[in-house]
């Protein structure tokens, strides 16, 4: 018979797994404490914006005209303790308030309520981002407190999805790494991911801590090869080189590669910073924190970017105080295709200007209302263009498609004064300067 699998848990990872794992074939009940998550979810409609995911969830959520129905949510723990035969745990891991350390407790809370209800046999998947040595500690628990006993069992499976791009992602992983403890687990996983595995994507198997080690290890790379280039850009601003250049020439250099290498405002968002942060208190816990000292640097590199950013911009505005001026910032999210602003380096800019006397308006084609939440005394416009009208200057700030298509002719008939700085080193620098704007952008020469 076809596994059933559940979801514990249904924020960016949880509802986008579940949906994925209804569109592999199977029947997937997801469970979430925040009833509202559970009534919007059943109606085939995800918690944030997230490309192509409302269309699956549509797709499958049972009730919704001409789904397959194979996927449902629920509150009720017995529900899915007896519903399923692999439970997937997608709970948040979030950096502790006035700490490095991640705040374990949603996961942990999870396998407690959940736990108690196991009386069949079933394998309960962490997918959550972790310190290494959790898994340990929550298969002890899971021990303790199943009523099947042995008959239930623990997998780590990290996830990489990466926001904008999540059910791609999902459906086409481009590795599966499981941490496991026997042959019956590993089985079990190779059935759930048949489809990925039928399409010749990678299966690693791994012991506990070595699974929890490659996705933090995978997520301290990546910031660090953003913070590399950065650190380039404040090398090459002094010297009076071109940050983007060196990062195309580097990039062809295989063994280097071109992704990641985009220098601007840095990193942001929901994992990069609290996952390094975490990484290096875990480290400290295990006594070799001297191995991530240097993440210690890649995190001061990329905060000092924000920070940067302002001074540019008040160069840009004449060097003085911001007061009285009128600053259009392009861009909310932290990264494009998601209405995502956790830790956004846009906000984060907007936010400094603001607290020292700019008038600023932000425009982002999907975070407003994030935004508006987080940030309620920014200005606010409906359209990039509306921003534009009458600003001294403008922040380009997070790289949508729709701002590299703007019209720099168009928005230089509305706007005060035509100064425009790149944070994200995206636009056609051109194109701006044909159409009589100042360009400057972040670590390349004035031109
Ligand atoms: C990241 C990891 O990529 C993903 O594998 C993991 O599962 C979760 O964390 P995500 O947070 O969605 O994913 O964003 P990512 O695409 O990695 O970008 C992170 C930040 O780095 C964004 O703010 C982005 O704008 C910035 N960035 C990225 C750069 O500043 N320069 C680059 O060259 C690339």
């Amino acid at each position: 018979m076809a596994l059933k699998l559940t979801v514990i848990g249904t924020g960016y990872l949880g509802a986008t797994h579940a949906a994925a794992m209804a569109e592999m074939g199977f029947e997937v009940l997801g469970l979430d404490i925040v009833q509202e998550k559970i009534d919007l979810l059943s109606t085939g409609r995800a918690p944030m914006y997230e490309p192509g995911l409302d269309e699956l969830l549509a797709k499958h959520v049972a009730g919704i005209e001409g789904s397959t129905g194979r996927l449902r949510f629920t509150s009720s723990w017995e529900e899915v303790a007896e519903f399923g035969d692999v439970h997937f745990m997608c709970l948040n891991t979030p950096q502790k308030h006035g700490e490095y350390a991640c705040d374990m407790s949603y996961v942990d809370r999870a396998f407690d309520l959940l736990a108690p209800h196991l009386t069949r046999p079933a394998l309960v998947v962490g997918k959550s981002t972790v310190p290494v040595g959790s898994a340990d500690r929550l298969a002890a628990r899971l021990a303790g407190l199943a009523p099947a006993g042995e008959a239930v069992e623990l997998a780590w499976n990290p996830e990489f999805l990466r926001e904008g791009f999540a059910v791609q992602d999902t459906l086409h992983p481009d590795r599966i790494v499981v941490g496991v403890r026997s042959e019956r687990a590993e089985k079990l996983l190779r059935e759930v991911y048949a489809v990925p595995l039928a399409e010749g994507t990678p299966f690693v198997v791994a012991d506990y801590p070595t699974a929890e080690l490659v996705k933090t290890a995978a997520n301290a790379f990546l910031a660090t090869k953003i913070s590399f280039i950065n650190a380039m850009a404040e090398v090459s601003e002094a010297a009076g080189g071109d940050v983007a250049k060196l990062a195309e020439a580097l990039g062809h250099d295989e063994r280097i590669g071109h992704k990641f290498l985009r220098a601007g405002i840095g990193f942001g968002g929901g994992c990069l910073p609290k996952d390094i942060r975490a990484f290096m208190a875990r480290a400290g816990e295990l006594g070799v924190d001297q191995a991530l000292t240097f993440l210690r640097e890649v995190d001061s590199i990329n905060m000092r970017r924000r920070g940067h950013m302002v001074e540019l911009a008040r160069e840009a505005c004449g060097g003085g105080g911001f007061l009285g001026v009128r600053i259009a910032v392009l861009g909310a999210a932290f990264k494009p295709d998601s209405d995502d602003v956790r830790d956004s380096p846009a906000l984060n800019v907007a936010g400094q200007i603001h607290l020292q006397g700019g008038q600023v308006t932000v425009f982002d084609p999907k975070g407003m209302d994030n935004a508006r939440k987080l940030f309620p005394t920014l200005g606010y416009a409906p359209t990039a263009l509306d921003a534009v009208r009458g600003a001294d200057l403008v922040l380009h700030l997070t790289e949508w498609r729709e701002f590299r298509e703007l019209d720099p002719a168009e928005l230089g008939e509305v706007a005060g004064k035509k100064h425009v700085i790149d944070g994200r080193n995206a636009l056609d620098a051109a194109l701006w300067r044909k159409a009589g704007w100042t360009y400057r952008a972040m670590g390349r020469p004035n031109a």
